[in-house]
C-alpha cells in the first residue's frame, strides 16, 4: 500500500486558535494546528506540532505497513501492530494523519469512549446522543439538544466514511481532522454540547477510576506513563470514526459486478444522477458521493463549499443567521449560504436533510433540484433562495416526470448500506 506524502502543516486561518481547548491539568491537548499563512497547503496532523514527512521514526516503525507510518511523534517506539484497511478494490484507503497512525487498541479505545456519556461534564450525552448507528449516525431530529439542554442550530451529521472528508463540519474550512473535530462537541460552548470544559476533573476521575479504561488507554498508548489526557481521548476517537466506513451498499455490489443488486428502477436513477441533465454529480461524486473527499492518492486537495439555493432571507442574499454557511468563517458575502456536499450514501437513513434540518424527505429535495433552489413564502427567513446571488449554476432546476422521480427514490435508497448500520464492531461495546 502506497503511503501518500503529506503536505507541509500550514493551518487555514491564523485566527484559528484553539488553546481554549487544551486541558491545562491534563497535558497536552494543543490543537494541532499551527498557524500560518493561509492560502498554502493544508496538512493534516493531528494534534501535534510536527511536520509531515516520509520518515518513521519509531523503533518499531514498518514503512510497508498500511495504515500508514507506523512512529507517533506523542509516544513514538510503541509496539502496536500495523493496520490493516479491508476495502474493496475500488475503494481507496483513507488518509490518515501521520501523527495517529491506526491501531485496534486505540480504535477499541476509541469506541468506549464515542458511546460513553462520562465524557460529558453532566454524565448525560455522548457522542452516540446524536450519532446513532441505526440511522448512520445521524439521529432523526432537525435540530439536536446538547447536554445541558441548549439547542444545537445545526442538523446532526451522519457518521459515514469520515475518514475521507476533506473537511468537517457543515461548513467549516478549519476543522480539518477528526480529532481537531472532536474538540467542538466536547469543548464548544455555543452551543453546549458534551460541555467537558464545565466539569474536567470530575470527567478525569471517572476515567481513572474505571480499570477497563485503565487497560484500555495502557494497551492504545503504551509508552505513556499518563496515557489519559484530551489528545489521547480525541485520537482514540479519530481512530474509531475512520473505521466507520459505508462501501457495501446494493448500488456498491452492483458497481463491483452483481447485476441483481438494485432494481432497474435504481438503475435508471443512477443515470439520472450522473447526467448532465440532472447535475447531482458535480457536488455528489465520485466513491463517495462528494466531491469534497481526500484519500491516501489525492494529489491536491480541494475543499468545495456550495450554495445549492435553499434561502435568500427578503431577497438579501443572506441565509438565516444560525446558518450562513462559509460566511460565518470567510465572512465575505460571496461565501453566504454556501456548505459542503455531503456524502448521499445511507441518505434515506438520515433524514431530516440539510444544514438545519429544514428539509423533512428526499422527495421534497427532488422537488427543490427540480425547481432550482426553494422558495421560502412565509416566517422570518421568507425569500426566494431559486434567485440567491450565490447560487451553483448546477442548481438551474429541471423538469422530473414521476417517473424520473421514482427512479431517482429507487436509486437513493440502493445507497443504504445494512452491513454499515449492524456491524457490531460500531455498536456501543458498554452493552
Ligand atoms: C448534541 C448533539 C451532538 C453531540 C453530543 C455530538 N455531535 Fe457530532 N455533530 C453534531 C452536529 C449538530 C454536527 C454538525 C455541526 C456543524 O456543522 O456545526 C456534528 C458533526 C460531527 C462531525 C462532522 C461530520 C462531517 O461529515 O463533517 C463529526 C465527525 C462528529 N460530529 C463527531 C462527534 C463526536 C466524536 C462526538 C463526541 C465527542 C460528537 N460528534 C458529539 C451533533 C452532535
Ligand atoms: C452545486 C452543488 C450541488 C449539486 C449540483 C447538488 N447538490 Fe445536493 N447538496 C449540495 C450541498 C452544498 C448540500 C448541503 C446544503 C445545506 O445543507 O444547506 C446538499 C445537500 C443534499 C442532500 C441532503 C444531504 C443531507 O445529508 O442532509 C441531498 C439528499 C442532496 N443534496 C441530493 C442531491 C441531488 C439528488 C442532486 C441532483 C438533483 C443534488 N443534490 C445536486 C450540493 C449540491
Amino acid at each position: 500500500m502506497k503511503r501518500a506524502a503529506l503536505l507541509s502543516l500550514v493551518a487555514l486561518a491564523a485566527a484559528c486558535a484553539r488553546d481554549d481547548f487544551a486541558s491545562p491539568a491534563h497535558g497536552e491537548g494543543s490543537s494541532g494546528l499551527e498557524t500560518g499563512s493561509s492560502g498554502a497547503p493544508i496538512d493534516v496532523d493531528e494534534g501535534s506540532t510536527t511536520s509531515g514527512g516520509e520518515s518513521s521514526t519509531g523503533p518499531s516503525s514498518d514503512s510497508e505497513s498500511s495504515g500508514g507510518p507506523a512512529s507517533s511523534s506523542s509516544s513514538g517506539g510503541e509496539e502496536l501492530a500495523p493496520w490493516e484497511w479491508d476495502l474493496p478494490e475500488n475503494i481507496p484507503a483513507p488518509r490518515v494523519p501521520e501523527d495517529n497512525p491506526m491501531s485496534a487498541e486505540k480504535v477499541e479505545l476509541g469506541r468506549h469512549l464515542f458511546y460513553d456519556q462520562r465524557l460529558s461534564a453532566n454524565a448525560s450525552q455522548s457522542c452516540a446522543s446524536c450519532h446513532d448507528q441505526a440511522r448512520a449516525f445521524a439521529d432523526g431530529l432537525a435540530l439536536p439538544t446538547g447536554s445541558t439542554g441548549e439547542t444545537v442550530p445545526m442538523n446532526s451529521m451522519a457518521l459515514v466514511n469520515v475518514a475521507y472528508n476533506a473537511t468537517y463540519t457543515w461548513a467549516s474550512p478549519l476543522e480539518l481532522t477528526l480529532s481537531d473535530q472532536a474538540a467542538l462537541p466536547l469543548f464548544g460552548d455555543q452551543p453546549i454540547e458534551l460541555g467537558a470544559h464545565l466539569d474536567e476533573d470530575a470527567i478525569f476521575a471517572r476515567l481513572l477510576d474505571d480499570p477497563t479504561y485503565t487497560s484500555l488507554f495502557a494497551d492504545a498508548y503504551p509508552d505513556e506513563t499518563d496515557p489519559v489526557s484530551w489528545i489521547n481521548i480525541r485520537r482514540a476517537i479519530a481512530s474509531f470514526e475512520r473505521t466507520l466506513i459505508s462501501v457495501n451498499s446494493p448500488y456498491d455490489q452492483y458497481t463491483r459486478g452483481d447485476e441483481d443488486a438494485i432494481s432497474e428502477s435504481a438503475k435508471r436513477g443512477a443515470t439520472l444522477f450522473f447526467s448532465e441533465q440532472f447535475e447531482c454529480f458535480h457536488c455528489h461524486g465520485g466513491f463517495n458521493f462528494t466531491h469534497s473527499t481526500v484519500h491516501e492518492d489525492t494529489a491536491f486537495t480541494s475543499r468545495p463549499f456550495e450554495n445549492n439555493g435553499l434561502y435568500n432571507v427578503a431577497g438579501t442574499g443572506q441565509y438565516p443567521p444560525a446558518g450562513r454557511g462559509l460566511y460565518r468563517f470567510t465572512l465575505d458575502v460571496e461565501d453566504d449560504g454556501k456548505f459542503r456536499a455531503p456524502t448521499l450514501r445511507n441518505i434515506a437513513l438520515t433524514a431530516p436533510y440539510m444544514h438545519d434540518g429544514s428539509v423533512e424527505t428526499l422527495d421534497e429535495v427532488l422537488d427543490i433540484y427540480a425547481a432550482g433552489g426553494r422558495n421560502v413564502v412565509e416566517g422570518p427567513y421568507a425569500g426566494d433562495g431559486r434567485t440567491h446571488p450565490n447560487k451553483s449554476s448546477f442548481v438551474e432546476g429541471f423538469e422530473l416526470t414521476e417517473e424520473d422521480r421514482a427512479d431517482f427514490l429507487a436509486f437513493l435508497e440502493s445507497l443504504t448500506d445494512e452491513e454499515f448500520i449492524t456491524n457490531p464492531a460500531f455498536s456501543d461495546p458498554w452493552k
